[in-house]
């Protein structure tokens, strides 16, 4: 029988995920189908009931639902855990199951740019949502040499510290501290939504004392040459686009889901070819 998935999430109607995920499913001959199902708050225990009933084998979770959805599950892995989100469930039996793959999902695209591993690197984080969370708390498992962050609001970047008190090697930034030591850094990383689509002139920091061999990376994926990435390649840096984050972290809940490998560069040539990107 046909195995079902999903996204649940609000907005959801510019999802990319059914794309990416059936596009997985068709190449590796896999019979399921993965739909986009636009859940407002009030309704998500409904819909995690619906879930059950229904026998979805998985879910990916996103905005608002990735705390609250915890509530609702049988079981948090240690991935959702010390990040306090779910962006993937994985029916297990007859049990919901919460991970979280962002955080993996960013090292992994990472780490096919790198040439020394993170425990010889220093790292600035500009912003302390939760992606910052997932990024943070992944990166200082592997022992960096520094790993900075820098916000608008500097309390929230201080509260995320706390959330990986045994790692020290930590400063926490005023963003324009931060441009002023910036020559520091092997790996700068913004995190925030600064220089999204409509608003594309924005740039969270000035990359003027960047070193030349730094590596500029933006989560942010609309558009997917952002201002920052503009300027990083204007001074010669390497880059990272956000397209590369996004399509990990599905690749890693479809093998959660499914136990197959899925071809991460077509997932990624269907988001750029959406994007209208290059
Ligand atoms: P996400 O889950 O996508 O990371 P979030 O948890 O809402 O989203 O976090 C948003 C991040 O973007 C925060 O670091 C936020 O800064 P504050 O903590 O000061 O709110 C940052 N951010 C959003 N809009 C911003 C703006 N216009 N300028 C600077 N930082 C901004």
């Amino acid at each position: 029988m046909k195995k079902l998935y999903g996204v649940i999430g609000n907005p959801i109607a510019h999802s990319m995920s059914p794309d990416i995920h059936n596009a997985a499913l068709k190449d590796l001959g896999l019979d399921g189908h993965y739909h986009a199902f636009k859940v407002e708050e009030d309704s998500l225990e409904d819909a995690v009931k619906g879930i059950r009933a229904l026998g979805l084998q998985g879910i990916n979770v996103t905005v608002p639902h990735k705390v609250s959805i915890m509530d609702h599950l049988d079981h948090i892995d240690e991935s959702a855990k010390v990040l306090g989100a779910v962006n993937t469930v994985r029916r297990e039996g007859d049990k919901l199951v919460g991970y979280n793959t962002d955080g993996e999902g960013f090292v992994k695209s990472l780490m096919r740019i790198l040439d020394k591993p993170i425990s010889e690197l220093s790292f600035l984080m500009i912003g302390a949502g939760g992606a910052a969370r997932a990024i943070f708390t992944t990166i200082v498992r592997d022992n960096p040499e520094k790993f900075d962050i820098c916000n608008r609001t500097i309390e929230k970047a201080k509260q995320l510290t706390e959330s990986a008190p045994s790692f020290r090697n930590v400063e926490v930034l005023s963003i324009k501290e931060a441009e002023e030591r910036l020559e520091q850094y092997d790996v700068i990383i913004h995190t925030t939504s600064v220089g999204m689509y409509p608003n594309v002139e924005d740039i969270p920091l000035s990359l003027q004392r960047a070193e030349s061999s730094a590596v500029v990376c933006d989560i942010v994926y609309n558009p997917i040459q952002t201002s920052l990435l503009k300027e990083a390649k204007q001074k010669g840096l390497k880059t990272l686009d956000g397209v590369g984050m996004f399509v990990e972290q599905a690749a890693l809940s479809f093998r959660l889901w499914t136990g197959h490998e899925p071809d991460v560069e077509k997932m990624r040539s269907i988001v750029v070819g959406k994007l209208g990107g290059k």
